[in-house]
């Protein structure tokens, strides 16, 4: 184990559990991350210290804002934007409802949407609606399922000059497929349509750049990337202030506060910029500040590890007899999550059996239905790998699935 990954583990109490004699193995990580001791203690300090709500007089008060402030400033670095393109949340799904009801209102019969196969339910779910309400067209583009890749071409006959959105995942939680954004944006942005970009599954692995992507809207969720659950939504500036979201009357017209409904989660915006904190100390000098350099040299360095892990992950488990693993292959841009399956064995089953030798993975098809479907399978075994995970615990996994497997045959 490399040093700075064992100094990455140290900060994270999760890794110390024990389950049946064994230590865990977090491969759990898509379906949300452990927690490092910093952003526990920032979130306790704001609610033992500094709790209030926001705009008034007093020195709590304006200790939660110039927290919040702070905290929105971190996620525009993460996201490459000005801090009032950010909005805080309960988490992307419900942000991207109420996005959708918005964008929604502007579009009618003669609009389409574009959404894919691909995607988690969250960026299908909320356009489906509108679409019902609106009598909007959908269009769906189709992923190839013995790739995992998003077929493109189809994706780009179905934008023309009626299309309003163009949703697309930036990564695939079910596949780690990473889907050309920029490309897609840009056919979008040729025929008028707006781009919304759910980048929960890649934000953990790939820092996000809306710039770079040219998209309109981004949505992550920090849970997914060592944080608290807190959903974020970047929106091009011009776009979140004219888009007609529902708002209370006497609440800010302001960006981004006119997307931001209610009294915000304070603790868990506190803990996303301890968990933006985190991940750039990964690759700074120590005592040096959060900023879009050391967040940039610290996803190199996640990338370097994620790619080794995943080179051996896919390689160990396309070894073994029995077991069919999905997804873009290693030499592909992908995110370091495998999903397979075990002939003969529910994917429930693999994980229970797993879970048994403390290694967690999750199983089913966490919402990207439409994927599990068009594979033709049950359910997939998902392993994620995530900042803490080592090339001893991928050969745990692998040497769990090959007993399942022999097991079987
Ligand atoms: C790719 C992807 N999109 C969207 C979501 C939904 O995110 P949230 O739980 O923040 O609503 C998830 C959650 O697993 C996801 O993996």
């Amino acid at each position: 184990m490399s040093p700075r990954v064992d100094a990455i583990r140290k900060a994270f109490p999760a890794l110390r559990r024990q389950h049946n004699g064994h230590p865990v193995a977090y491969f759990d990580g898509p379906g949300g991350t452990q927690v490092p001791q910093i952003v526990v203690d920032r979130m306790g300090d704001y609610l033992l210290h500094h709790n209030a709500n926001t705009h008034w007089v007093y020195p709590t008060s304006i200790e939660t804002d110039d927290a919040l402030l702070a905290a929105r400033r971190a996620a525009a670095l993460f996201l490459n934007c000005d801090p009032a393109e950010v909005a805080f949340g309960a988490n992307m799904t419900t942000m991207t409802f109420h996005l959708a009801r918005g964008i929604g209102r502007a579009l009618d019969s003669g609009h389409n949407i574009v959404i894919t196969e691909l995607d988690h339910h969250a960026n299908v779910a909320p356009w489906q609606a509108i679409a019902r309400d609106r009598g909007i067209e959908l269009r769906v583009a189709r992923m190839i399922p013995h790739t995992g890749l998003l077929d493109i071409d189809h994706l780009a006959s179905l934008i023309d000059g009626h299309t309003g959105l163009v949703a697309v995942g930036a990564a695939s939680n079910a596949l780690g497929t990473v889907n050309p954004v920029r490309t897609i944006a840009d056919l979008a942005h040729q025929n008028g349509a707006l781009v919304f970009v759910d980048a929960v599954h890649y934000a953990p692995h790939f820092l996000p750049d809306v710039r770079d992507l040219d998209c309109d809207f981004l949505a992550c969720s920090a849970y997914k990337f060592y944080g608290p659950h807190v959903g974020i939504l970047y929106g091009r500036r011009k776009t979140l202030s004219s888009v007609d979201i529902p708002k209370l009357e006497p609440a800010p017209d302001d960006v981004p506060e006119r997307v931001e409904t209610g009294t915000l989660n304070h603790e868990g915006i506190i803990g996303t910029h301890a968990a933006i904190d985190f991940l750039a100390s990964i690759g700074a000098e120590a005592g040096q500040a959060t900023s879009r350099a050391s967040l940039e040299a610290s996803f190199a360095f996640l990338h370097s590890e994620a790619t080794a892990l995943t080179g051996r992950l896919w390689k160990g488990l396309r070894e073994l007899d029995s077991v069919s693993v999905f997804g873009p292959s290693p030499d592909l841009q992908r995110t370091p999550t495998v999903a397979c399956t075990v002939h003969g064995l529910t994917s429930d089953e693999v994980c229970r059996q797993l879970a048994d030798e403390g290694i967690f993975a999750s199983n089913g098809d966490f919402y990207a239905q439409t994927v599990v479907e068009r594979l033709g399978v049950e359910g997939l075994v998902r392993i994620g790998c995530a900042c803490y995970t080592t090339g001893e615990e991928v050969d745990r996994v692998v040497d769990g699935v090959r007993r399942l497997a022999n097991g079987r045959r």
